[in-house]
């Protein structure tokens, strides 16, 4: 198939690289075109395991080329439109700008027969919507929804083989030739199994909403529980290892900690809060505010264990901040609990030094006061106490002897519980996990 690949972010640059490694002809479009010449020359704006080596490979076959001119999507008989929806400054709700933007300037390079794919996470009825400004302009163009259900740090493996496909469709004829249209371009995970739904578009668009919000809750459930395993001396990880054995609730995306960040599942559950209030459903998701201040409550609480972890104050304290990402095998630093929780023990007086294998230029742009240094040992040197926040392999890694070889004082918070208390209070370590005793 001939794609075209609108909006070359996260989710637009993966997508374009693994629609031409299933052998269509790629061409991806962005509006930066700074963008746009490193991703021909292929490197990888961000962070993600196998792309910069998936880029090489696909632009070498010659399927795969980006452009700044929306012109050179026409001659696609499949355009994707995967540019992103952030949420709007001082409010809840999904900023459509780039949505709407992209779809009114892909109609000039529209041809008839044409297929236009919205991957971008938006809020319920945006489909609906933008099929009724294609019918009255393109009545031979059809719309379907295809949400996009790929993790960061995964992101390749998650789109070439994904859990399940979701088409959102029209209904009659143009929605069984959209079907007929996606079934070619995913032939080859198709062919190994993987699940299709077909469904209205309201329904795919739900399917992504309430993903993430179910994601979000689990998360936040077991925060929740956490906060009453501090108050009761049990351990949280023993009891989301019991339960997750039961297969109704499963142990993935049970482990407390700092909490949930990144582009995603914060801003996604409440976008999902105000579509619901504007369909006057409201009531129906008054429980993802919960989910939401549980989720901010640790970040809190992580900053008031770590004063108690140096003796009740702050001031002038050395800490060291392993992690900037949102979480690992990413660079992406957006609502990352690490770094908010960094901000705010330097704004409450302590001096603080984050340490990142990959984040660290992202994390200087967005908090500049703070202080950065790439080597893991000279980050640790002379702290009063390390924050293990994001969970890189080589922190996980680390060992109390080694890490006391550096620090002044040995005190260490595991505000993500990937750490053994037993071993590093044998080494003399002052040891605070989240929800253990
Ligand atoms: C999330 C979803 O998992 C994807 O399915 C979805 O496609 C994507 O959002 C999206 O909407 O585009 P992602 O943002 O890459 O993917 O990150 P997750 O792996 O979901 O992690 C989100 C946050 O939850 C991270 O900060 C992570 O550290 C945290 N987390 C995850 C926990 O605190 N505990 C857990 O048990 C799992």
């Amino acid at each position: 198939m001939r794609i075209s690949v609108i909006g070359c972010g996260y989710l637009g640059a993966v997508h374009a690289a693994c629609m031409a490694k299933l052998g269509h002809d790629v061409v991806g479009i962005d509006v930066d075109p700074r963008r746009i010449d490193d991703l021909q020359a292929g490197r990888a704006p961000f962070f993600e395991p196998g792309l910069p080596e998936l880029l090489d490979e696909t632009l070498t076959t010659g399927l795969l080329k980006f452009s700044s001119s929306m012109a050179d999507a026409s001659g696609a008989d499949v355009h994707f439109l995967c540019v992103g929806t952030p949420q709007r400054k001082g409010e809840y709700g999904a900023d459509l700008r780039h949505v709407d933007s992209a779809f009114a300037s892909l109609l000039d390079a529209l041809e008839p027969g044409n297929l236009i794919v919205g991957k971008s996470t938006v809020p319920v009825g945006t489909a609906a919507r933008l099929a009724d400004d294609l019918s009255r302009q393109y009545p031979d163009a059809v719309l379907a929804w295809n949400p996009e259900f790929l993790r960061e740090g995964f992101a390749i493996d998650d789109t070439l083989s994904p859990d399940r496909l979701v088409y959102g469709l029209p209904a009659g004829e143009a929605g069984l030739r959209a079907t007929r249209m996606l079934d070619a371009v995913y032939a080859t995970p198709l062919s190994t199994g993987t699940p299709r739904l077909c469904s209205d578009y309201a329904t795919a668009e739900l399917v992504k909403a309430a993903a993430n919000s179910f994601l979000a809750t689990k998360i936040s459930f077991i925060n929740a529980m956490a906060e009453v395993c501090e108050v009761t001396g049990a351990d949280i990880t023993l009891l989301a290892d019991a339960i997750g054995l039961d297969e109704r609730i499963g142990r993935k995306f049970l482990n407390a900690g700092v909490g949930f960040g990144g582009g995603c599942l914060p801003k996604d559950i409440r976008a999902f809060m105000a579509r619901a209030g504007e369909l006057g459903a409201d009531q129906a998701l008054t429980f993802l505010r919960e989910v939401d201040d549980i989720n901010v409550r640790r970040r809190i609480r992580t900053v008031e264990l770590t004063r108690t972890l140096l003796g009740g104050s702050l001031l002038g304290k050395r800490i060291t901040v392993l992690g900037a990402a949102f979480k690992p095998d990413s660079d992406d630093v957006r609502d990352s609990p690490a770094l908010s929780i960094a901000a705010q023990l330097q704004l409450q007086g302590a001096e603080v030094t984050v340490t990142d294998p990959e984040a660290i230029d992202g994390a200087r742009r967005r908090f500049p006061e703070l202080m950065y240094e790439d080597d893991l040992t000279r980050a640790m040197d002379g702290a009063d106490a390390l924050l293990l926040l994001t969970e890189w392999e080589e922190y996980r890694d680390l060992t109390p002897d080694v890490a006391a070889a550096s620090v002044g004082t040995k005190n260490i918070l595991d505000g993500r519980n990937v750490l053994e208390p037993a071993l590093w209070r044998r080494a003399g370590w002052n040891y605070k996990g989240i929800g253990r005793p």
